[in-house]
């Protein structure tokens, strides 16, 4: 374990490894909404999502932009798998991290004739009359990456990450770092940078913070968006560094691996040591993996970025007639000193 300001002493690192796998996933309970499920009547070996039975199932892909190192490996899972060879043919979405374009990439992929739509969400916001209408087009949806909170009805099944359960699983992380360091809940200052405000990922994962904030009566002493993005990460956490001097927090709090890498290049422009803090961070990126081995970042809560292969294997199980159940969550955990050597050949991306 790094030696932070808070620590100044601390137990050398432990060496015992988590088996927290990324792979595998596990769902809860749900079902699809049966209005588009396949009836596995088609002639096709596809199923009867393939409504045209030429054996390919073309699916629109509405993605959110490319502003992440995770967005980055997230489409290339779906473009390595999403191929005729696997049955499928592929029409790839970007909203450039645009509300607006989403959701007119989604209204075009119906007039395009699509035969599945799967929906990674920016924002929870605005989608129903979006979704009525591709429900009235008789087009199958697929959610995956974050959820669409309350509209269960619209989509076949949900393939992703429980963001919640990641900004859960990141507080029980600093409460177990908090009693093994013997340091105080006042001791605990945070600067907080939010993703993009209103996606599923962001919202999930602050109020799993706020909810350890208000169970341990730790303090925020700023907190604002970054995006997911680097530069917008580093701009936030350098404008948050011209009011809140350098003894008036004690952690630093990124809902991705990206705008971490921007706030410690705030942090070093100011002179500060992003060792002397104790920086929590989420995804699970390679460069991002390997600070944790190094003592700069402390703690990451894991996304799981490659969900192009069970996606589409869920899809062909839909369209083949199977009940998918939903919601379906990644397998995740967190990375720290304790399990980072096993963690670092598993890692996603650069
Ligand atoms: O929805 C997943 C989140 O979106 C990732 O944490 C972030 O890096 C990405 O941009």
């Amino acid at each position: 374990m790094k030696t932070t300001r808070l620590t100044k002493i601390m137990a050398a690192a432990v060496g015992t490894t988590l088996a927290l796998g990324l792979a595998a996933c596990g769902g809860d309970s749900g079902g699809s909404n049966g209005t588009t499920t396949g009836d596995g009547g088609s002639d096709s070996a596809m199923g009867a999502w393939d409504k045209n039975g030429d054996g390919i199932i073309v699916v629109g892909f509405a993605q959110t932009g490319s502003e992440s190192g995770w967005r980055t490996a997230n489409s290339q899972s779906f473009k390595d798998y999403f191929v005729p060879e696997n049955g499928f043919e592929l029409k790839f979405g970007d909203a450039n991290g645009d509300d607006a374009t989403q959701k007119a990439q989604v209204r075009d992929f119906i007039s395009q004739g699509v035969e599945v739509i799967v929906i990674q969400p920016l924002s929870n916001d605005g989608w129903e009359p979006v979704l009525k209408e591709v429900q009235e087009a008789g087009i199958p949806v697929i959610n995956s990456d974050r959820r669409l909170q309350g509209l269960d009805q619209y989509y076949e099944f949900f393939f992703g990450s429980d963001m919640r359960g990641e900004g859960d699983r990141a507080v029980a992380w600093l409460e177990g770092h908090i009693a093994e360091n013997n340091l105080t809940n006042d001791d605990i200052k945070i600067i907080h940078l939010q993703g993009q405000m209103g996606s599923d990922a962001q919202v999930g994962r602050t109020e799993g913070l706020e909810a350890g904030v208000e169970k341990n009566s730790w303090t925020i002493v700023a907190q604002q968006t970054g995006e997911f993005a680097r530069d917008k990460g580093q701009a936030a956490m350098a404008a948050i560094l011209n009011s809140v001097k350098a003894d008036d927090f004690t952690v630093v709090w990124g809902e991705n691996d990206d705008m971490i890498y921007g706030a410690i290049d705030a942090l070093e422009a100011k002179g500060l040591d992003p060792k002397d803090y104790i920086i929590v961070s989420f995804d699970g990126n390679l460069s991002a993996v390997q600070m944790v081995a190094d003592g700069i970042i402390d703690a990451i809560a894991e996304c799981n970025p490659l969900l192009g292969e069970q996606v589409g294997q869920l899809i062909l199980r839909a369209s083949k007639g199977e009940k998918i159940e939903s919601p379906q969550f990644s397998v995740e955990g967190v990375i720290d000193i304790t399990n980072v050597e096993e963690k670092l050949p598993l890692a996603f991306g650069s």
